[in-house]
């Protein structure tokens, strides 16, 4: 298949282009390596520029004849977003609305959407979603994700695009053969920076928030393995070349570990110690988000392979020595 990627040398985007090249697909990678880095493109050509670019963006695609796109690129800090919200409606929505109305006038009908389980806020009972429950982002990052679910589902309605919007819950760990992992630059997820502690790249960390209703006071999250979210953007392409319908699907595990276990997990499976000073609570985080993860079983026939929180560890620690 013809496939457009954007955003393809990012963490999770060059996961899903290592699966995608080495199933044969002819791929082209649209990105301006803000946060991504070109030694992470494996496979496709890459194309340098920023989605703003709408002109270079049309024109690559009336060239291209493009059968599915795959939309990663975007800003992704949820505190950061809290400072410069305009940066992410610019980022997330405006150039999504510009992408998707490429993808109409070329006749690119399917299209998969990074989308984020912050569109959740704190809106689940108990901190378990599932993809009825009410969207109710708390963060300019998932009210930007959000508007573009949105723009998915009514353009889905009024044309012959159909779309899957996975829903990512927290994405960790590296591929298991080490090809691709996480290079964000100042990333703030939590394994990565444990990570660069365990490595000795960072000399501290911090755990935001002791205080929240949890077992622990701190924080709870799905962490689901880069490989197995990979797998599912490549099940999602296949459901839409079958069935030719749209979905909106979690991407998680359905069980969660707060932030002290995933600290204390990373101490003991590197054997190495470092501190983990406890601060305040940190801008727009939500309690616990845990997936309720059958739909997308059922809907794309997904089969998680790496539902291990000791592994989704040892492989983040394992390139972070790498890298
Ligand atoms: N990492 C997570 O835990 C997580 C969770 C939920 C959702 N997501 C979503 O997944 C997607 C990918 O996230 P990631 O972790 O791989 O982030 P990332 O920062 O590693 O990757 C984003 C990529 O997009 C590129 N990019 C950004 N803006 C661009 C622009 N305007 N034009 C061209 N290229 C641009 C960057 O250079 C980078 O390569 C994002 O849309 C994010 O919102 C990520």
């Amino acid at each position: 298949m013809k496939i457009l990627i954007t955003g393809g040398a990012g963490y999770i985007g060059s996961h899903v282009l290592n699966l995608l090249g080495q199933q044969g697909h002819d791929i082209v990678v649209v990105d301006n390596l803000s946060t991504g880095r070109k030694e992470s493109l494996l496979y496709g050509r890459h194309e340098q520029f920023n989605l703003e670019e709408v002109e270079k963006l049309d024109q690559l695609m009336a060239k291209e004849n493009f059968e599915a796109c795959l939309h990663f690129a975007g800003s992704i800090v949820v505190p950061e977003s809290v400072e410069k919200p305009l940066k992410y409606y610019q980022n997330n929505t405006t150039n999504s609305v510009n992408l998707i109305e490429l993808c109409v006038k070329h006749g690119v009908n399917r299209f998969i959407f990074s989308s984020t389980a912050a569109l959740y806020g704190d809106s689940a009972p108990n901190g378990i979603c599932t993809e009825e429950t009410m969207v109710a982002p708390i963060n300019p990052y998932g009210r930007s994700k959000m508007m573009t679910e949105f723009m998915l589902e009514d353009t889905a309605k009024a044309t012959a695009l159909n779309y899957v919007a996975l829903r990512y819950f927290n994405v960790a760990g590296a591929n298991v053969d080490l090809k691709v992992g996480q290079c964000s630059p100042n990333a703030t997820h939590l394994i990565k920076i444990a990570s660069e502690c365990a490595t000795g790249k960072r000399d501290k960390m911090a755990i935001f928030g002791t205080d929240y209703d949890t077992k622990d006071g701190t924080c709870i999250r799905d962490y689901i393995h880069v490989d197995d979210l990979a797998q599912a953007h490549v099940d999602a392409l296949t459901f839409l070349e079958k069935d030719k319908e749209s979905a909106v699907l979690n991407c998680g595990y359905g069980h969660g570990y707060t932030v002290r276990e995933v600290v204390e997990t990373v101490k003991r499976v590197t054997g190495k110690d470092f501190p983990a000073a406890e601060v305040g609570r940190r801008a727009g985080d939500a309690a616990i988000l845990i997936s309720k993860a059958e739909k997308i079983r059922e809907v794309l026939g997904w089969k998680p392979k790496y539902d291990d929180l000791d592994l989704i560890v040892r492989t983040a620690y394992e390139w972070e020595k790498k890298l």
